[in-house]
């Protein structure tokens, strides 16, 4: 591992001499690398604020309209360089005059599609590009209204990390890049936009028009847009819910303690930087559990369970607020550096909030499928390190639970060993100090030997850093996390598998993490009669609660219990949280008669899915003979 550190520094080092060296990034902390996920050459023209005109077309499924850019030059630069995919572009004109620019779009790379270069002279301030977008654009998914809760009005979202932003907007598509915002746009009269910014409508505007804006710096992947029958609850005087009406009561009684989360984050690590911290519940075929757009998180419904027992979701997309939004990732290979620490804060805000007990039981399930998930992809493969190497590949294909547990650990490790005192005042002095930057994995290391491990070199001794970032698996000196609630869980397991006995006086007290724990470590195998027992008395096949009904599907589908095959097929049908697919998906794909199954369902769902779900599963489910 030691050789792929000085690598990384040879490399800092060589490019520095190198400025003129185009195929390198110069960032706004004037740190050098490359972003192999962009064609933008920042260092030479770079974007600094955004005016976006868009026409939402729920006719055409396409977006229309302007990206107007104010950009900044360096080194004489002769063009600007942009990130498009599937985008049509009509016209280009600079500094907002009439005629028409010249521009180039280069031909298709595979995953980072068209580099869009416009020639520029050294009084170009702006570069108004007018463009639609194709009606598959990736980040973008068009729903009818069958597939909302309200079932009357047709609803879009964006999804745009890691880099489908260019599927959607013009624009120069790397975290490490930073623009403002504002924002015009044209809807249908009855539907209401949201984006990520603070000033977004409480009530529906009776010309269909938003105006919004977004005066903090952000990079392209948080930039986000929603159109449909949107309403809204406020919570407190900086929090409030977006929702379709059916959900919005239901939504806000579950988050009721989202200011409480906001306020015991900003006691950990500094003040909130975004002003209001609102969160939007979508559709259920959104793809991810949540994204952290500044100001707006977007959520998945599945997390509104009805006991707020799934809110650790809100506190992870909160804490991004301050990780991954404030201080950024600056490639996608050092996406730990986002979801690491936002894992980290998530569980500092649980533990804030609901107690250690809580927390310990989100902390062991995690690592439980962290260690699957290392057991899966094989313990040598790179995958596994927290520094990736996503190069020539997409982004998504890397990113898995080891940037958030893996990365959580390790930083969890470092708290153990300095202690907590010590340990909070280094990350939020971190937070402040690289506030509206981006950050690579060894600028971090950096800092970290800076401020904390020279002062603290005999505790931090034993921590062995470069093993953690630079090699595969989990290193032995992890954290143990030892939760009180799971060994009572695992008396009732032992008693089920010896006697086919749970007490049910103690499983009623039972929070849903207890039932994973409990779901999640049954024997591998189980007799027709152990599942129909459970399934009589504690009703998992077509549960509400979807973490629960989805770890007992993969339970049936291990030992084939084909009673909860329909209610899983319905849930499959209406759900398009990706998490919840790749393991039932991934299990029928084991066997033959799976397989026919997994084809049968999903050539149902596959059109209700977004397109990072049906791309994962596309691939998982191509007849590979
Ligand atoms: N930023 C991620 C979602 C993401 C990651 C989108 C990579 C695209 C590429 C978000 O903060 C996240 O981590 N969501 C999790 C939920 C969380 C509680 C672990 C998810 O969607 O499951
Ligand atoms: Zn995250």
């Amino acid at each position: 591992m030691k050789k792929y550190f000085f690598a990384a520094t040879f490399f800092a080092i060589f490019s520095c001499n190198n400025s003129n060296n185009s195929s390198l990034k110069n960032n706004t902390n004037n740190n050098m690398y490359k972003d192999y996920h962009t064609f933008a050459q920042p260092e030479n023209a770079v974007v600094k604020h955004l005016s976006l005109n868009l026409n939402v077309d729920f006719e055409k499924n396409i977006l229309s309209g302007f990206a107007n850019w104010n950009i900044e030059m360096h080194n004489n630069a002769s063009e600007i360089i942009f990130d498009t995919r599937d985008l049509i572009i009509e016209k280009i004109v600079l500094n907002d005059d009439s005629t028409a620019a010249k521009f180039e779009l280069k031909p298709t790379v595979k995953f980072l599609g068209n580099a869009l270069h416009i020639p520029i002279s050294s009084n170009t301030k702006s570069v108004k590009i007018f463009y639609h977008t194709s009606p598959n654009a990736s980040a973008v998914q068009w729903l009818q209204p069958e597939q909302t809760a309200g079932k009357k009005q047709k609803f879009m979202f964006t999804q745009s990390e890691a880099i489908l932003a260019r599927t959607w907007i013009p624009c120069q598509d790397g975290p490490g890049i930073r623009f403002t915002y504002d924002a015009t746009i044209h809807c249908p009269k009855n539907l209401m936009a949201v984006m990520s910014v603070a000033n977004n409508a409480t009530e529906l505007n009776k010309d269909g028009v938003y105006q919004y804006s977004q005066p903090k710096p952000i990079p392209s992947y948080l930039m986000a847009l929603a159109v449909g029958e949107i309403a809204f609850k406020k919570i407190d005087n900086r929090c409030g819910i977006y929702a379709e009406l059916p959900m919005v009561e239901k939504t806000a009684w579950e988050f009721a303690d989202m200011g409480k989360m906001v306020d015991a984050a900003e006691k950990l690590y500094g003040a909130y930087a975004w002003g209001r911290y609102d969160v939007i519940v979508l559709p259920p075929s959104f793809p991810f559990g949540g994204m952290e757009n500044p100001c707006l998180t977007f959520a998945t419904p599945t997390v509104v369970a009805g006991d707020r027992s799934l809110v650790s979701l809100v506190a992870h997309e909160l804490a991004h607020s301050w990780s991954g939004n404030l201080t950024t990732n600056a490639t996608w290979n050092d996406f730990w550096l986002n979801e690491g620490f936002t894992v980290y804060f998530e569980q500092r805000i649980m533990e804030a909030l609901y107690g250690k007990d809580y927390s310990e039981m989100l902390a062991s399930l995690s690592v439980q499928d962290v260690k699957q998930t290392i057991k899966d992809l094989g313990e040598k493969n790179p995958d596994t390190n927290l520094k990736l190497n996503l190069k020539d590949r997409d982004p998504d294909d890397g990113m898995n639970d080891i940037a958030y547990i893996k990365g959580y650990l390790f930083l969890r490790l470092m708290e153990e060993k300095v202690g907590r005192e010590k340990w909070d005042a280094f990350v939020k002095n971190y937070f402040s100090n690289h506030a509206f930057k981006s950050i690579t994995t060894e600028e971090f290391v950096q800092v970290l030997n800076d401020s904390l491990i020279t002062p603290n070199k005999e505790k931090l001794a034993e921590v062995n850093i470069n093993d953690w970032i630079y090699s595969p698996g989990l290193p032995a000196n992890a954290p143990v996390i030892n939760s009180s609630r799971f060994d009572a869980v695992d008396v009732q397991i032992n008693n089920f598998t010896k006697d086919n006995l749970v007490d049910k006086t103690i499983a009623a007290k039972w929070s849903t993490h207890e039932w994973l724990h409990f779901i999640n470590n049954l024997p591998e195998k189980l007799s027709e009669k152990q599942l129909n027992d459970l399934d009589a008395e504690f009703h998992f096949t077509g549960s509400s609660n979807c973490e629960i009904a989805d770890a007992w599907y993969v339970v049936a589908l291990k030992n084939n219990y084909s009673k909860a095959f329909e209610a899983m097929d319905k849930f499959l049908c209406t759900v398009g949280r990706r998490k919840f697919l790749l393991p039932l998906y991934g299990e029928m794909n084991k066997t033959e008669s799976g397989k026919k199954l997994a084809h049968q369902i999903y050539a149902k769902a596959r059109s209700g899915y977004h397109s990072v779900a049906q791309q994962t599963l596309d691939e998982m489910l191509a007849d590979k003979k």
